[in-house]
């Protein structure tokens, strides 16, 4: 789209209902702030201009919504006299007279680009002002959208209706879309007239309409609109970008057994033909290539899975975690900034953690990388096709060659060169028939004490 757009979102809420050290739109969806997947949805739109209207936390909430590819004014808006005042903070932006004003709100984070987009092309189309409205069975609380002759002529907040009004159904999302060159003129008209003596940015409609200009409303999905009050709604939007998400994973051709029970990060990339078993987690910054399985029960951050790769059940890869194509990391294993080379396998009950492990190499069960002393952390190095038998403790720093047997339970803290054997163990030793002399004499000390009482 050509035209010019400020998008004025509106975040100066206290949050109280939320009971939280910080403001609403801080708390995560996904991994990302709330107020992020705003912004992302604003620039998607097509709107590189942003005005954010700030309250509580307004530093941090700034921080969190800057985006590379828009430019960010931020106001303060410091009493909070209603959405029509609130926009009006941001003035000096909407007097540089964009063709299109986007009103949005930081605690509306679901709305997608193409409904914003939707309004848009409704004032490219000639509207001067488009609401977007969404049908629900619970309109209560909800601003009610009016029409008359497939007009909107009023927007009728909840404390203002009259009981026939209420009883509509189609409600005011608060989003909505405002002639650019016309915006100014009709916000300074909002007054505070209402059971609520708050500026209502609603009152726009019927402030427009009576200059003679062209008012819609156009519909969107509840889903998509849904607003962030309290601890249990912030739970439904994350619920429902969940849903969201995993469709569109899905039909991009990533197989889930039971995709109810994965939680995807914003920033999850996986390829076609990924297998996700049921019961996986991804924290923000995993990468999973094709043909790559996740069992059930892991969990996976900062991590990439190269193709075929199979991680799990009851694995974790924690940042830094790099698995090369074909490699295994089975159950209870944890893995921290560490290579595994192609074709490596670390399959049970094991820590690795600042360490290359080349390819081919087996880690035995129970394999612990040693990599912390309490103060400073250590890298292993390990070799190709090396076989590090169960139970080894590894202390880095310490590096073992291609093709290196290290014996089981041995505790290595040397080098190992290429094709060495490696034992870092006591010796075993074997005598016989001693186990019967020391039973004998158990069970004579037993004797003894029972004639004594
Ligand atoms: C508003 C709408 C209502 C709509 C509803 C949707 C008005 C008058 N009413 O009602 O029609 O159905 O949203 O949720 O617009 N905000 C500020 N500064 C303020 C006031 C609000 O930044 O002075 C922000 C809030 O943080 C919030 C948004 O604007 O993100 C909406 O404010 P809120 O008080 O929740 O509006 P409602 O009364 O629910
Ligand atoms: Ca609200």
């Amino acid at each position: 789209m050509t035209r010019t757009c400020l998008a004025v979102i509106l975040a100066a809420g206290d949050s109280t209902r939320m009971k939280s050290s910080m403001s609403k739109v801080l708390h995560p969806i996904a991994g990302l702030p709330m107020i992020a997947h705003v912004m992302r949805s604003v620039l998607a739109a097509g709107m590189s201009d942003a005005a954010l209207v700030l309250g509580r936390d307004a530093e941090k909430v700034e921080k969190a919504a800057r985006l590379d590819g828009m430019a960010l004014s931020a106001m303060l808006q410091t009493e909070r006299k209603g959405t029509g005042h609130a926009v009006l903070m941001a003035r000096d932006a909407i007097a540089k007279g964009y063709d299109d004003v986007v009103v949005t709100y930081g605690d509306v984070p679901l709305v997608r680009p193409q409904t914003l987009l939707s309004a848009r092309e409704k004032l490219a189309e000639g509207a001067d002002l488009v609401v977007i409205g969404f049908h629900t069975p619970t309109p209560f609380g909800y601003g009610r959208l009016l029409v008359e002759g497939g007009e909107l002529v009023a927007i009728r907040e909840e404390k203002d209706a009259s009981d026939e009004e209420r009883k509509v159904t189609w409600c005011n999302s608060g989003l909505m879309a405002i002639n650019g060159k016309r915006a100014l003129e009709w916000l300074e008209k909002i007054d505070n007239k209402n059971a609520k003596g708050e500026y209502y940015l609603t009152d726009l409609v019927e402030i427009a309409r009576a200059s003679g200009a062209r008012v819609v409303a156009i519909d969107a999905p509840e889903a998509e609109l849904a607003g962030c009050n309290n601890r249990a709604e912030l739970a439904l939007l994350e619920m429902s970008w969940q849903q969201r998400r995993r469709h569109e994973v899905m039909v991009s051709g990533v197989s889930m057994i039971a995709p109810e029970t994965v939680y995807l990060a914003h920033d999850t990339v996986l390829q076609p033909d990924v297998l996700i078993e049921p019961n996986v987690v991804f924290g923000p910054g995993v990468t999973v290539e094709s043909g790559a399985v996740i069992h059930a029960f892991s969990h996976l951050e900062g991590a990439h899975v190269a193709s075929g790769a199979t991680v799990g059940p009851f694995a974790r890869l924690r940042p830094g975690a790099n698995l090369g194509e074909g490699s295994k990391v089975g159950n209870f294993c944890e893995v921290k900034k560490a290579e595994i080379g192609a074709g490596a396998k670390v399959n049970h009950l094991t820590y690795i953690g600042d360490a290359f492990i080349g390819a081919g190499t087996n880690i035995g069960a129970g394999t612990i990388t040693c990599n912390y002393d309490g103060v400073n952390k250590f890298e292993t190095r390990i070799g190709e096709n090396a076989f590090i038998g169960s139970n080894s403790a590894l202390v880095a720093p310490v590096s073992i060659g291609d093709g290196a047997y290290v014996a089981s339970g041995s505790v290595i803290t040397q080098d190992v060169p290429g094709d060495a054997l490696a034992l870092g163990r006591a010796r075993q030793e074997v005598k016989p028939d001693r186990a019967k002399a020391i039973r004998a004499r158990a069970l004579a000390l037993k004797a003894a004490k029972k004639a004594e009482r």
